[in-house]
């Protein structure tokens, strides 16, 4: 397959779409991670690991106006990362961006540690606790002492009706967008198949894997982002 029909496949043109309806403040996100960022990392030259790089968007958001910043994209998804390669190329990013097809095991040992992390939606991706908490610490370990980190994730009690009250805020972006109601019926169903942990658990992940001072700094709907620094 070709760079241009990867990038236009319908797989990678329905996620740039859904994302947003999904979450209508995805845009601000990375601005707001951005601005985090700059604060943190100050006049340095960083280097910038992406867990979750599938998209490219946390490169297109943050790559043109920080040109000081580099960037190491990891991703399992070959189709995803060929959309991240495009962005990079489209935007004149390709020098300050390598991107890995694979897990953060991926990443060679010898490989400098980094500056700053994110993890933007992929934990809920992993159903298992022990890797949630293995891929956290794998982050940690490749990040320099205090570094800032960043993960946003599906949170909420998958056995409690506070998390059914935001699914169904959820639908209403959808809703709101034209979806029918039996196609969002669906969907409501089939959100559950992400692995939803309660907030206090992502916590206490991030303070097990060695990461400290964690603040929860953005919520919308199903998903909500923390800040925190590598020990
Ligand atoms: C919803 S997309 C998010 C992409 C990007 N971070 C964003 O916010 O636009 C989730 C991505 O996580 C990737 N992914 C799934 N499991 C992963 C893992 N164990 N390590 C790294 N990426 C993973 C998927 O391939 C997919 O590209």
């Amino acid at each position: 397959m070709t760079e241009e029909l990867a990038f236009n496949s319908k797989h990678t043109i329905a996620y740039e779409a859904n994302a947003r309806v999904s979450i209508p403040t995805y845009d601000m996100l990375f601005t707001m991670v951005q601005s985090y960022f700059r604060a943190q990392l100050g006049e340095k030259e960083p280097s910038l690991l992406v867990v979750g790089a599938g998209g490219g968007n946390e490169l297109a958001a943050w790559g043109p106006s920080n040109p000081k910043w580099t960037f190491t994209g990891i991703d399992p998804s070959k189709e995803m990362l060929q959309m991240a390669m495009h962005k990079s190329i489209q935007l004149g990013l390709e020098s300050r961006v390598k991107l890995i097809e694979g897990t953060i095991a991926d990443l060679s040992p010898a490989d400098s540690k980094f500056d700053a992390a994110s993890c933007i939606l992929v934990l809920h991706f992993i159903k298992d606790v022990q890797q949630k908490l293995e891929l956290l610490r794998t982050i940690k370990d490749k990040l320099k002492p205090g570094a800032p980190f960043v993960l946003v994730t599906a949170y909420g009690d998958p056995d409690d009706a506070e998390l059914q009250d935001r699914i169904n805020v959820w639908k209403s972006f959808f809703f709101d967008v034209g979806y029918d109601s039996s196609k969002l019926d669906e969907m409501g169903k089939g959100i559950m198949n992400i692995s939803f942990i309660p907030e206090q658990k992502i916590e206490n992940l991030l303070a097990e894997s060695g990461f400290t001072n964690s603040t929860r700094f953005y919520s919308t709907g199903l998903f909500a982002g923390w800040i925190c620094h590598a020990e």
